[in-house]
């Protein structure tokens, strides 16, 4: 039987076609259907990101392609982003794609009225990237890895190692367990074996306490009316951080990948 096409097309809600009201769930995804449709080309979702959703699935090529006709994949910059520069430093994506960076700043001031190194305080600076524009599982190992080829060995050492130093106190240092992580993730959290192996492996290396002061600057930076700013640590940044020619993202370090990945996330493949 041929359906009221009209009414198929433009009723919101069930309310004038009599069938069920959408869930706020189906409402999300068909604004985003809509919003896809108003692109100039096609934005396919990550596996990852469908993941997170609690979802194992992807939706293939072809089939984006029957339901968008005329139009093809992104394969560039997504224009519902902020645009980056054509050579991106590390300060545009500070600008440009990370999703919060108060907690980083005020970390990093920390460091720096604490009177620590260039290499400290360029750590506080960096130790939440991967939180911050990519993923919160594991992020001290992600963010390490992403800063590896343009900053001191120590630096992304310490990067990493604070994803398990967090957990342990050392009272040498004044650095208890965070009350916030009680609340957080309850009072029977215990570390993975995995993280409990990584401290044991950090406690008794040459550069621990570099990454014991992230820790140590860490905990008390989540003042939301804390004036910071990224000025601030632009001269740092030019001493401690290789930036590439070609732009973070588009040299061929290692790691471009993850920067680029960040610039242009919806890129088909
Ligand atoms: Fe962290
Ligand atoms: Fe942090």
């Amino acid at each position: 039987m041929p359906q009221d096409a009209s009414a198929h097309t433009h009723a919101p809600t069930g309310a004038l076609t009599g069938a069920p009201a959408l869930s706020m769930a189906e409402r999300a995804d068909a604004l985003e259907e809509r919003m896809m449709h108003e692109l100039e080309h096609i934005v396919a979702r990550s596996v990852f990101s469908n993941l997170a959703d609690g979802k194992a699935e992807m939706e293939g090529g072809m089939e984006l392609l029957a339901r968008n006709p005329g139009k093809y994949m992104l394969m560039g910059p997504d224009p519902r982003l902020p645009r980056m520069p054509e050579k991106p430093t590390l300060a545009d994506y500070f600008r440009c794609r990370f999703a919060s960076t108060s907690h980083l700043l005020q970390s990093a001031t920390h460091a720096l009225k604490g009177g620590h190194s260039e290499k400290v305080i360029m750590a506080c600076l960096l130790h939440d990237i991967g939180v911050v524009s990519f993923i919160r599982c594991d992020h001290g190992y992600w963010g390490a890895q992403m800063i590896e080829p343009y900053v001191e060995e120590e630096v992304a050492w310490a990067v990493r190692m604070h994803q398990a130093l967090r957990f342990f106190p050392d009272e040498s240092v004044g650095y208890t367990y965070p009350e916030m992580y009680v609340k957080l993730f309850g009072p029977d959290y215990e570390p993975e074996p995995y993280i409990v192996a990584e401290y044991e492996r950090a406690r008794n290396h040459k550069w621990y306490m570099t990454s014991r002061l992230i820790t140590l600057n860490d905990v008390y930076s989540f003042d939301p009316n804390a004036k910071v700013n990224l000025d601030d640590f632009v001269d740092i940044i030019g001493r401690n951080f290789k930036q590439p020619k070609e732009g973070l993202g588009w040299d061929d370090s290692p790691s471009a990948h993850m920067w680029r990945t960040i610039m242009w996330p919806s890129r088909f493949l």
